[in-house]
């Protein structure tokens, strides 16, 4: 069945951005949003457009995912990253994994083969021994950036698609917050909390994960379209949630509900996202 009009959004992260780098994180953006559009045009399939989309976000060194990805305390890289699609709730994610270029095609071979949801640090990488993953240098997926700065970040990538077949899917990637704990895993790869799909729509946040994690932020605001709301008032109420004395925290969400209709929001002073609807009608924000 085809004859819905796709639609893709994707977004880099929310929070302040103190440099002169928003321009070319839109761009950033609109490269990603481009590489899913064209697999969503060509017919192709959700999950494809969505893991197209987060690749190119992971191999941008200016965005907090894969290559570019912050450090945790012992200055490595331990990435998460989640991948769901809609209709069948087939779900995919990894969890504190290090030596991956990618974080967002491992989870695309957990979610294809299908005997789990969740594989994590060690057992992550033992998978992706076993299925052929390439594996890469931990090392070279720091860039000077991460290594210099001493500063608290919030970010991560992240992207929601409708196909021509009406299908909704989701995925979020991130190197998680700086100087968090090893072993530490965020809102990102968790299935309700950063990333959720089912019939109803599909959103990916992105913030601070144990804000995001406690309010089960993705699944909330899906279930908002569920029970009516329009995409962009969903969007809103979602966010507004993390306005909460007993959380303290900020983000933001992108979403597509199940017309295909897009919402974002934030409560950050920043979050550069790029949508696509309609006749390739490219729309950057943030
Ligand atoms: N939202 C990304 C994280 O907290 O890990």
């Amino acid at each position: 069945m085809t004859g819905f009009q796709p639609s893709i959004i994707v977004h880099s992260g929310a929070g302040p951005i103190k440099d002169d780098s928003l321009p070319a994180r839109l761009e950033g953006c609109k490269a990603a949003a481009l590489a899913g559009w064209e697999i969503l045009q060509d017919g192709g399939a959700v999950l494809d457009a969505v893991e197209a989309a987060v690749i190119v976000l992971e191999d941008n060194p200016l965005f907090n995912a894969g290559t570019g990805s912050t450090l945790n305390s012992l200055g490595r890289v331990e990435m998460d990253a989640a991948i769901m699609e809609g209709r069948t709730l087939r779900a995919g994610a990894v969890a504190a994994v290090s030596g991956i270029r990618n974080p967002i095609k491992l989870a695309r071979r957990v979610l294809e083969d299908g005997r789990h949801v969740m594989l994590a640090g060690d057992g992550a990488s033992l998978f992706a021994r076993q299925v052929g993953f390439p594996e890469c240098a931990p090392q070279s997926l720091i860039v000077d950036r991460e290594q210099r700065r001493w500063d608290s970040k919030h970010g991560t990538v992240g992207c929601v698609a409708y196909d021509a077949h009406g299908m909704l899917a989701v995925g979020t990637s991130t190197g998680g917050i700086f100087n968090k704990l090893p072993g530490r895993v965020g809102d990102s790869p968790l299935i309700g909390c950063g990333t959720y799909a089912d019939d109803y729509g599909a959103a990916s946040c992105t913030g601070h994960g144990e804000a995001i994690i406690r309010l089960l932020l993705a699944k909330c605001a899906v279930d908002y379209l569920k029970n009516g709301s329009e995409a962009k008032i969903a969007a809103e109420i979602a966010v507004a949630r993390l306005d909460d004395d007993r959380i303290v925290g900020n983000g933001g969400i992108i979403l597509i509900d199940r017309c295909g209709k897009i919402g974002y929001a934030r409560s950050t002073t920043h979050m550069p996202v790029c949508y696509i609807t309609g006749a390739a009608n490219v729309v950057l924000a943030s």
